[in-house]
């Protein structure tokens, strides 16, 4: 595993695994418990997955069984919008993440949306972090503009910033802000998301062949190559072993323009982070009661 170094010093793997939707608790303990197995050590989870316990629960087997220790592991989740109302429910739920993952501490914990009162919930965070319940703190969805308000304006500067990041929207203005600030990006969706139909872009395919890899294998390096840490997801094993097997060659440059040179210059998820319908959306979307 490659690690890249955060700004506080903290080592983060370079790449992990997501467990966004995947809401059945055996699958996802299972997914988790082989990912480590595979040599995954950085694990990215959210309140808003609901499976937070799942994760834990795979973990623990790995732990329990000696793959790894505690010490190895990256464990990230993150807040949801509804508890950034207030320092007090923000602080409530640092807790009750750590708890549902069964654990003492989480090594990265971020805001998952730049909405509701995201200052006062930093503050917690800031908090939390001085406390050691969290070794890093960072953000998720930060768009330039709002990153830059951020970082100019609270005590501790995030340590990450998790954004949408693949060929078809590769962000290069975000990326250029992160650098500024000495804030790692963190891609979601590096293999696009199940979106784009990479898997049968001849551009992509070429270049797979030339090292014997598959494309997965290319856009996951293709990110790591410009310094993002990348966390695809999967609930099979035998893409679970291929996603990590990505450090036994190198792009060289030409190709990483030519993979570059897929950017639409926009998002094609659902999640429309410029839209009011999906900000409201956000706001109004209850995980706990
Ligand atoms: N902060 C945020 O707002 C945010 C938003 C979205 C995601 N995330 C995080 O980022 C992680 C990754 O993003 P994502 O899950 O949306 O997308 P992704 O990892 O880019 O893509 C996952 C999709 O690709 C498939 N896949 C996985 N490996 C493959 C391979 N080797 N070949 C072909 N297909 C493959 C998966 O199917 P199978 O499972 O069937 O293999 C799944 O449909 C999430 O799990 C989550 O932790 C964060």
């Amino acid at each position: 595993m490659e690690y890249v170094t955060l700004n506080n010093e903290l080592k983060m793997p370079i790449l992990g695994f997501g467990v966004f939707q995947v809401p059945d608790k055996k699958e996802c303990e299972e997914s988790v418990y082989q990912a480590i197995k595979a040599g995954y050590r950085l694990i990215d989870t959210a309140a808003a997955y609901t499976n937070e316990d799942a994760v834990g629960a795979g973990v623990k087997k790995a732990i329990n069984e000696g793959i790894c220790t505690r010490e190895d592991l990256f464990i990230t989740s993150k807040m949801w919008v509804q508890d950034m109302e207030s320092y007090e429910t923000a602080k409530k739920a640092i807790d009750v993440s750590i708890e549902k993952c069964g654990l003492e501490y989480l090594d990265l914990y971020l805001l998952h949306q730049a909405m509701g009162d995201y200052f006062a919930a930093w503050r917690a965070m800031e908090d939390a972090y001085r406390e050691g319940k969290l070794k890093a703190i960072g953000v998720s969805n930060f768009y330039p503009n709002i990153l830059t308000n951020f970082c100019e304006t609270v005590a501790i500067k995030p340590m990450v910033n998790q954004v949408e990041l693949h060929p078809y929207f590769t962000q290069e203005k975000a990326l250029e802000t992160m650098k500024q600030y000495d804030v790692i990006p963190e891609a979601w969706a590096p293999l696009g998301g199940g979106r784009y139909n990479p898997f049968e872009d001849g551009m992509l395919v070429a270049i797979a062949k030339r090292y014997n890899k598959t494309v997965g294998q290319v856009l996951l390096r293709w990110n790591i190559q410009r310094g993002v840490v990348v966390i695809p997801k999967s609930t099979h094993v035998e893409r679970i072993i291929e996603n990590i097997d990505v450090f036994d060659f190198s792009l060289d440059e030409t190709e990483m323009a030519k993979i570059a040179s897929l950017d639409q210059g926009y998002s094609g998820s659902r999640a429309k982070h410029f839209e009011p319908d999906f900000v409201r959306g956000c706001l109004a979307m209850k995980i706990h009661d």
